[in-house]
């Protein structure tokens, strides 16, 4: 399991693990849910856009000259995997979109068989320059890893030589998996819980996150 790890970043600041145990209570309703999710996205997307490229620039300040650093203007983009990924993309605008307005936001629709437990694809709309940005693939939940490695792989199709992936709750198997199959992509993450349940849900996990945001159980 060590090595599959090599690549993953759990983010453990308090109030990302405080937002994630508020959401993980079954007592939790769907509107706090979809609240919570939020503001965890753009505290998450603070860590997920650390290592972006910088530059210096020349400016004045009000009392002397300098130095100082800007974003060097890669070009990003934020991919939601439908639904579930959806509930993240407010709050990844919130926190990257507000501070870089030119990142665009493709949409991957997959949803999970659930006698297979394999991705099925239904949608699929990418920017028209995906092969020259950086990309963030967005969906609470890594479970198998089904889904986001086809999420991935259908990004790299396009081009694009960058992909990260922001999650909430990773299971080891999906992260193995993705480890395999996409050994050059970081996954963030909020928590990686201990295994999967006879259904591919993960345990402890926080249950079916896309009927969760959306009401739909
Ligand atoms: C959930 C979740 C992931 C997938 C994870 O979506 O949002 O996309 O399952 O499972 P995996 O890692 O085993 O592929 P789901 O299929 O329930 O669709 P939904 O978001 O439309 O509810
Ligand atoms: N999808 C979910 O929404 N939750 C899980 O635990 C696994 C897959």
């Amino acid at each position: 399991m060590k090595n599959y790890m090599e690549n993953v970043v759990v983010i453990d600041h308090p109030l990302v693990q405080h937002k994630l145990t508020l959401m993980r209570d079954k007592n939790t309703g769907t509107k706090d849910f979809r609240m919570l999710l939020n503001e965890l996205s753009t505290l998450m997307a603070y860590e997920v856009t650390r290592d972006l490229p910088m530059e210096e620039v020349d400016i004045e300040t009000p009392v002397a000259s300098m130095r100082a650093r800007v974003l060097a203007g890669r070009k990003l983009g934020i991919v939601p995997i439908l639904r579930a990924g959806l509930g993240m993309v407010d709050g990844m605008a919130e926190g990257v979109m507000e501070l870089i307005p030119a990142a665009k936001v493709g949409h991957i629709g997959l949803y999970r068989d659930p006698e297979t437990l394999k991705p099925v694809s239904y949608y699929c709309k990418l920017p028209g320059d995906t092969s020259e940005r950086d990309m963030i693939v967005v969906d609470p939940m890594l479970a198998t890893g089904g889904s986001a490695a086809e999420g991935i792989r259908i990004v790299k199709e396009a081009g694009c030589k960058t992909v990260r992936l922001m999650c909430l709750v990773a299971a080891p198997e999906g992260i193995e998996m993705l480890h395999k199959l996409h050994p050059d992509v970081v996954i963030y993450t909020a928590a990686v819980d201990s295994h999967l349940n006879d259904h591919g849900y993960i345990v402890p996990g926080l249950g079916d996150a896309g009927d969760r945001i959306f009401g739909t159980k």
